[in-house]
């Protein structure tokens, strides 16, 4: 690709605009899944006063929405872990331009807020799922309890349509369960999601060994469930780093590669971190403080600020396996 710098829409210096926003509201999460977390919790935890309020999130969101951003993605940590993320949603559903609010969430405690959420304008959610085994369960989330997702996930498919369940692939230990994931999610309705683990912590939560590509995942699939993989359009939101598959016993199924089958050239996202930080990419150190910009200078000053992060966004990442290839970010403060 070469710069085709952009004006007046949110895009960044290789022409891509940004339709989509992943706004993280907490670094805080119940859950502290191996691959995310160390045990303790994420080092330098945001202090309070540094959490983004709901009415500078709703004005900066206005911000990005006036340049472009259509769908917005709350994302944590856990956002279920954010006290009255119903009125975040409600103020986020009004801003204009912002066609969709949806979640992604550990599904702890769903099942109990997911009719005050829809109330609030919520438009859909994906659930964490990494195995279907409970002691396996409990051992990758460390605290987390299968049963009480399971509620979360009938909760969210009572509601909304298309459910999607992420599983982060990991070799030896649900390399296993893909077949089992794959009619567990078609039989509820939802489409089940399998992602390659990226090294981000700088490589701290790596464990060797344990990276599974897509493809092998596919192969696993077809080795579980027989049938033959097709690829397909997908779920209709298009736009995300997900490919889809459509087996033939009819089932979609959404792989999202960012190792091995990397989408950066179609990538149209930005990621805001609680504290307010803009993120063009989660590999690179590129943030831009929008919350500063908001106190300093108000909606100019914040466009200014996301103008000037994307003028300066990479045209790829450059994760790879093991530490060197790791991003310093770290996901659980990101929201993946
Ligand atoms: N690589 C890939 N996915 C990750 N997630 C968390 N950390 C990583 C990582 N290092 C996933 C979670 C959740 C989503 C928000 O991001 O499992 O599905
Ligand atoms: Fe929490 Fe999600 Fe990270 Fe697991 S992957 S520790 S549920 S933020």
């Amino acid at each position: 690709m070469s710069p085709t710098p952009t004006r007046g829409t949110l895009a960044d210096g290789w022409g891509r605009a940004v339709t989509y926003l992943r706004l993280s509201v907490t670094d805080r999460c119940n859950y502290r899944c191996t691959y995310c977390m160390p045990p303790e919790g994420l080092p330098d935890k945001l202090p309070h006063h540094s959490i983004l309020t709901f009415e500078e999130a709703e004005r900066i969101v206005g911000v990005l929405a006036a340049s472009g951003v259509r769908r917005v993605r709350l994302t944590g940590g856990e956002p279920l872990a954010r006290r009255g993320l119903e009125d975040l949603v409600r103020r986020l559903v009004r801003v204009p331009g912002v066609a969709q609010v949806v979640m992604t969430t550990n599904g702890h405690g769903l099942a109990g807020r997911l009719a005050a959420l829809a109330a609030a304008g919520l438009g859909g959610v994906s659930v964490s799922l990494d195995s279907l085994d409970g002691a396996r369960f409990r051992r990758v989330t460390r605290q987390g309890d299968l049963d009480e997702v399971r509620r979360g996930i009938a909760a969210a498919t009572a509601r909304f349509r298309g459910v999607r369940l992420n599983t982060v692939a990991i070799a030896g230990f649900n390399d296993d369960e893909v077949g089992a994931i794959c009619r567990y999610a078609w039989d509820l309705g939802c489409v089940p999601r399998f992602i390659e683990h990226m090294p981000m912590s700088d490589g701290r939560l790596e464990i060797p060994g344990r990276f599974l590509t897509a493809a092998a995942v596919r192969a696993r699939l077809l080795g579980d469930l027989a049938g033959t993989l097709t690829p397909d359009p997908g779920d209709g939101e298009g736009g995300g780093p997900a490919r889809y598959w459509r087996h033939s016993g009819g089932g979609l199924v959404g792989f999202i590669a960012p190792l091995t089958e990397h989408f950066c050239d179609s990538c149209n996202r930005v990621r805001l971190d609680a504290s307010g930080r803009l993120h063009a990419c989660l590999y690179h150190s590129d943030a831009a403080d929008l919350r500063a910009a908001l106190a300093a200078g108000g909606a100019t000053a914040v466009a200014a600020a996301a103008r000037a992060v994307l003028s300066r966004k990479p045209p790829e990442h450059q994760f790879g396996p093991g530490t060197d290839g790791a991003s310093p970010k770290h996901m659980g403060a990101l929201g993946g």
